[in-house]
């Protein structure tokens, strides 16, 4: 894909890897639109890059899914890039009762948003120049940590869908990308660590956008990057290793 001149909406933009993304288009001469829940953090975003469009929008509510789109069609018409980046990650003790709003939360942030906003965004993309929906899955969509089973249920599954979305819209200007990370140093499943600043391990964020951008650039459009490469190849062979 062309990786200028492009009016983006990244979900998620307000840390890791969205906001990496951010930054970067808007370095390549594009208009960047970027939204969350959080307030502050978009505010701060916007004063430490000027030019980066910000929305407040909790993605996993339908109402304000539709609401962003409406608002994003009319203030931005030329926007032709979506990147559904914008995700949670929980752990679920599946031996006990689970807690259902949580399960709920989790597949509606990663898996339902991608779909709606996909679906609600299609027909403004379908006729526009340079088109493309990006979605973010995981190495883990391949094979499951056993801990998160919901998190890497709802990646499995956005990897399935970016295969129908592709089906779907061959016939239209829209190219879709499915970019699978391998474990990045970003917040996501912060909650779950007692010191929230520690870090989860995982690739420097630049070091991930630097295959990401390359996979864009050539038209790579299902990317495993670093060692979640390894995790699409081999898949639920390496099922017990992971999980010991
Ligand atoms: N980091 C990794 O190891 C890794 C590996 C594989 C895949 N991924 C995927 O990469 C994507 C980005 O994650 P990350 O690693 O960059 O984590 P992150 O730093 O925690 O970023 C997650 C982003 O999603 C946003 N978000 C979460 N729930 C939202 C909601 N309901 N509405 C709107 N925005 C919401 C957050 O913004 P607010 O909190 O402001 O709403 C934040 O900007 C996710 O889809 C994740 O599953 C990450």
């Amino acid at each position: 894909m062309q990786l200028s001149h492009n009016t983006i909406l990244i979900t998620g933009g307000t840390s890791g890897i969205g906001l990496a993304f951010a930054k970067e288009f808007k370095q390549r001469d594009n208009t960047v639109i970027i939204c969350g829940r959080r307030e502050d953090k978009l505010e701060q975003i916007m004063l430490q890059h000027p030019g980066i469009i910000t929305h407040v929008c909790d993605v996993a509510d339908e109402k304000q899914r539709e609401e962003l789109v409406e608002w994003l069609v009319t203030n931005y018409p030329d926007v032709n890039v979506l990147i559904n980046n914008a995700g949670i990650q929980l752990d679920t003790d599946l031996t006990n009762p689970c807690n259902l709003d949580r399960v709920r939360a989790e597949i509606e942030t990663n898996l339902v948003a991608p779909i709606h906003l996909s679906s609600l965004m299609a027909p403004h993309l379908r006729d526009k120049n340079g088109a493309a929906i990006i979605n973010i899955s995981s190495g883990l969509a391949f094979a499951p940590l056993a801990f998160m089973p919901v998190y890497c249920a709802t990646k499995a599954a956005i990897h399935s869908i970016s295969l129908s979305l592709r089906h779907q819209l061959k016939d239209t200007h829209v190219k879709v990308f499915e970019i699978a990370p391998p474990s990045v140093d970003t917040e996501l499943g912060h909650d779950r660590r007692e010191d929230k600043d520690q870090s989860h391990g995982g690739i420097p964020v630049d070091e991930f956008l630097a295959g990401a951008i390359e996979a864009l650039q050539n038209d790579v459009y299902e990317a495993a990057i670093g060692q979640a490469q390894q995790l699409r190849e081999k898949r639920e062979e390496l099922f017990e290793m992971m999980n010991k």
